[in-house]
C-alpha cells in the first residue's frame, strides 16, 4: 500500500456566525512537497491553517495527519503527531536566550544531544552568533527565523508557515528559503502562506489560490499566475503598480 498523504484535508470549512471564512476545501500534502497558499487579505488562509493545526474546530469536514483523523483535537496533539506551525506574528520567549528558546521546544530539554541539534539548526538559520542574546533583542525577521528553529527542534513531518517572510529582509528570506529546501529534501512537507510571489516561485512545487474563502485555482506557479480569476482577484493590483 502506498504511504498516506502527510496531510489530508477533506471538505474542511469554517464559518464565524454568518461569515463563511473557508468554503469546503480538499487538499493533500505529501512528504517532501512544498505547497504555497496565496490570496488577498481576508481570503481565509490563516483560518484554514487554524483548522489544520487544532487551533479552530472546522465547521465541517475532516483533517487527517499521517492517516489519523485529527478533526477536533487540541493543538498539542497535532504537534505530537509531527505538525509544526509558525504564526503570522512571531512570539518567542522574549526573556530567554536564543539558544534557550530552542531547548524549550524539545521534550527532553538541555541534553548534550539536544544542544548539538540546536547548534546545527542555529547554524543553518545563521543565528549562531546570537545564541546567548536575549530573544527580546532580536529583529522582527530574526524572531521569525527563531520561531522556525523552535519548530525544527521537534523533527516535524509537516510544517505550516504563516507569512514567515513578511517584513523580513531579503537576505534572511533567502535563509528561510534555503532551510525550507533543505528540510524538504529530507522529506518534510511544507504548507506556506505568503504574499511575496518571488518567494513562492522560489520554493513551492504547487500553489493554491484562495479568494473569499474559496480555492479559485491550483497548480504550478506558471499555471496559476496566468489564471484569469487569479489575475482579477489577486495579482491584478500588483501588475498595475
Ligand atoms: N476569530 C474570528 N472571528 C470572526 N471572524 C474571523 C475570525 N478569524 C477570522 N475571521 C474573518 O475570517 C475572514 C478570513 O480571515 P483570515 O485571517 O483567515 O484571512 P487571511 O487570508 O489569513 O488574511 P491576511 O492575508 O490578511 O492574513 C476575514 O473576514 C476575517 O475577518
Ligand atoms: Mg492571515
Amino acid at each position: 500500500m502506498s504511504e498516506p498523504a502527510v496531510l489530508a484535508v477533506e471538505e474542511v470549512s469554517r464559518s464565524f456566525g454568518k461569515l463563511q471564512a473557508v468554503q469546503p476545501i480538499n487538499l493533500a500534502v505529501h512528504a517532501g512537497q512544498v505547497t504555497g497558499i496565496i490570496g488577498p487579505n481576508g481570503s481565509g488562509k490563516t483560518t484554514l491553517f487554524n483548522c489544520l493545526s487544532g487551533v479552530l474546530r472546522p465547521s465541517s469536514g475532516r483533517v487527517l495527519l499521517r492517516g489519523e483523523n485529527m478533526t477536533g483535537k487540541r493543538p498539542h496533539l497535532f504537534a505530537r503527531k509531527g505538525l509544526g506551525r509558525t504564526f503570522q506574528i512571531a512570539t518567542p520567549f522574549l526573556s530567554m536566550s536564543v539558544l534557550e528558546n530552542l531547548l524549550v521546544a524539545e521534550a527532553v530539554a538541555d541534553t548534550d544531544a539536544s544542544r548539538q541539534k540546536a547548534a546545527c539548526i542555529l547554524e543553518r538559520l545563521r543565528l549562531t552568533r546570537l545564541s546567548d542574546q536575549s530573544a527580546g533583542n532580536l529583529s522582527g525577521g530574526q524572531m521569525k527565523l527563531l520561531e522556525l528553529g523552535r519548530i525544527l527542534m521537534c523533527d516535524p513531518v509537516l510544517v505550516l508557515l504563516d507569512e514567515i517572510g513578511a517584513g523580513v529582509h531579503p537576505n534572511l528570506k533567502n535563509v528561510i528559503a534555503e532551510s525550507v529546501r533543505h528540510y524538504r529534501d529530507q522529506g518534510v512537507a511544507f504548507l506556506l502562506i505568503e504574499h511575496d510571489m518571488e518567494f513562492i516561485q522560489d520554493v513551492c512545487d504547487d500553489i493554491i489560490v484562495m479568494a473569499y474563502g474559496e480555492v479559485i485555482a491550483r497548480g504550478r506557479f506558471d499555471e496559476v499566475t496566468r489564471h484569469p480569476r487569479v489575475i482579477d482577484s489577486y495579482l491584478g493590483a500588483e501588475l498595475e503598480t
